[in-house]
């Protein structure tokens, strides 16, 4: 079997793996859970699982990428934040990319994804390119988190080992889509809260709320922070006088509301850390990134404040935290699929 020698570690996983299913036959998603059908850790998921499979892929990823961004540089934005909404729901398992069908109830018309998350035509694109060279073999839920890196760097962020071996759901959960990513009026309390619900913590929700450095939000997603919000008819006060006035002159209080803004007005296509500068300055876009400066529970203050002062912290811990996204759940070994088309269950 191809699989024993691919290296030493492998082999011990490959060990502890059939060790568990000789004494667990049938082992299935809580295999190694926590009780609530979550996996811990996630040895399973590994860099080199399509070392021999498929050894193009990231190759096939990343040129599809690059054209694409080139034409499009927010389209590295939208991918990051499409990998963010899969993994929220049901786990990193692709969910967010089925359209609705007999057995499907799609995500896509979900409060967050409404008229608002893009990308799904690239990754159809990468799909199809994959399925030439190795057909059945590369899960979209894993094209999903390559998209998510390869935006990262393409954008000027960092890089990082990306664990792989995710399988494809055959259900998406249009509920889950709208109770598990949270709204961007959020409260801090309300944000860790959700945060939590996914087995991130505080330093994750400031770290990966760091991606707002690239891309662009709606004006319905910051309308209330600029005319009534606290329901007293009047603005944010911790919105910089001179973007507030911006902001009002391209979203006015009642209509335009699919009108776009920068959330990172310095350099918005560009992956750095003035998204955490800006909130300082009191120019961050949306509600749930003020708070995370002025919010006032536990330690988010002082992350903002050092990810200001050091990029080069931001970007060690947004690798880390990007694999903790990325681990969330997934569906392993027997359990899922790999989708032929990323739209439809096989
Ligand atoms: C902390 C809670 C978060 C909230 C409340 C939030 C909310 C939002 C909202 C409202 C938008 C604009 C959508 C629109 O107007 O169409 C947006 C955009 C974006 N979000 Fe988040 N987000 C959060 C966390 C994250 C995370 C964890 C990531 C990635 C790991 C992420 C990545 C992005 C990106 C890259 C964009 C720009 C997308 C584009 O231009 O197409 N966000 N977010
Ligand atoms: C909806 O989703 C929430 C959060 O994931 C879950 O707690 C709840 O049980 C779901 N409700 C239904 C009816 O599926
Ligand atoms: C957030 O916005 C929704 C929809 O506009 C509203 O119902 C909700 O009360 C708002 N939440 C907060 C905390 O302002």
């Amino acid at each position: 079997m191809a699989f024993l020698s691919v290296s030493f570690g492998v082999v011990v996983v490959f060990f502890l793996f059939s060790t568990l299913s000789i004494a667990f036959p049938g082992f299935s998603f809580n295999w190694g859970s926590d009780g609530n059908g979550r996996s811990v850790g996630s040895f399973h998921l590994t860099p080199e699982f399509y070392q021999y499979s498929c050894p193009q892929v990231n190759d096939i990823v990343m040129s599809v990428l690059e054209q694409v961004t080139a034409k499009d540089p927010r389209m590295a934005a939208s991918l990051l934040r499409l990998h963010f909404h899969d993994c929220f729901v049901q786990g990193c398992d692709g969910s967010v990319l089925l359209d609705d069908s007999t057995t499907i109830i799609s995500e896509k018309q979900s409060n967050p994804n409404r008229k608002s998350i893009r990308g799904f035509e690239v990754i159809n694109e990468i799909k199809a390119k994959l399925e030439e060279v190795c057909p059945l073999t590369v899960s979209c839920a894993d094209i999903l988190a390559l998209a998510a890196r390869g935006s990262t760097v393409l954008s000027g962020g960092p890089y990082w080992e990306l664990p792989l071996g995710r399988k494809d759901s055959k259900t998406a959960s249009l509920n889950g889509s709208n109770r598990n990513i949270p709204p961007p009026n959020s409260t801090l309390q309300n944000l860790i809260q959700l945060f939590n619900r996914q087995g991130l913590d505080e330093i994750d929700l400031v770290t990966l709320s760091g991606s707002h450095t690239i891309g662009m939000a709606r004006c319905v997603t910051f309308k209330q922070r600029l005319y009534n919000q606290n329901g007293n008819n009047q603005p944010d006060e911790t919105l910089e006088r001179t973007y507030y006035h911006g902001l009002t002159s391209v979203c006015p209080k009642s209509g335009g509301d699919n009108i776009i803004s920068p959330l990172d007005l310095a350099s918005p296509t560009k992956f750095d850390n003035t998204y955490f500068k800006l909130i300082i300055l009191g120019k961050g876009l949306l509600n749930s990134d003020e708070v995370l400066l002025t919010g006032n529970v536990g330690n988010t203050m002082n992350l903002v404040r050092s990810y200001a002062e050091d990029e080069v912290l931001f970007f060690n811990r947004f690798a880390i935290s990007m694999v903790k996204l990325g681990n969330i759940s997934p569906l392993t070994g027997q359990n899922g699929e790999v989708r032929k088309n990323c739209r439809r269950v096989n």
